[in-house]
């Protein structure tokens, strides 16, 4: 089983590690969880709204598509571990991954 650990930019927020299999996305996984993480074009890796930060774990996940590049770049403050959570699919079975959610007050919609 894989472990996921989601850190909150709201203060307000303690972070949460999650159990998971293989075949998840980041994404489904903060809403199986009710994260409160934007998905505004329903996971298609059509917006920006499910951008995170992976702070480890990365090899861990699927690869980063030109596609999902180019939506990120359109995303609040993007860095060099920006991802679209939808398309963060876990490759692995045993995997460690860290991800750090901004903050989700600036942003509009579901
Ligand atoms: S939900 Fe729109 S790109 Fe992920």
């Amino acid at each position: 089983m894989n472990k996921i650990t989601f850190h909150f930019e709201e203060k307000n927020k303690d972070s949460i590690t999650i159990d998971c299999p293989k075949g998840e996305t980041i994404l489904e996984l903060s809403l199986q969880h009710n994260l409160g993480l934007h998905h505004n074009c329903g996971g298609v890796c059509a917006c920006s709204t499910c951008h995170i930060y992976v702070q480890q774990g990365m090899e861990n996940l699927e690869e980063l598509s030109d596609k999902e590049e180019d939506f990120i770049d359109r995303a609040i403050s993007p860095k060099l571990n920006s991802r679209l959570a939808c398309q963060c699919l876990l490759l692995k079975d045993n995997a460690t991954v860290e991800v750090i959610i901004p903050n989700q007050s600036v942003l509009l919609g579901d």
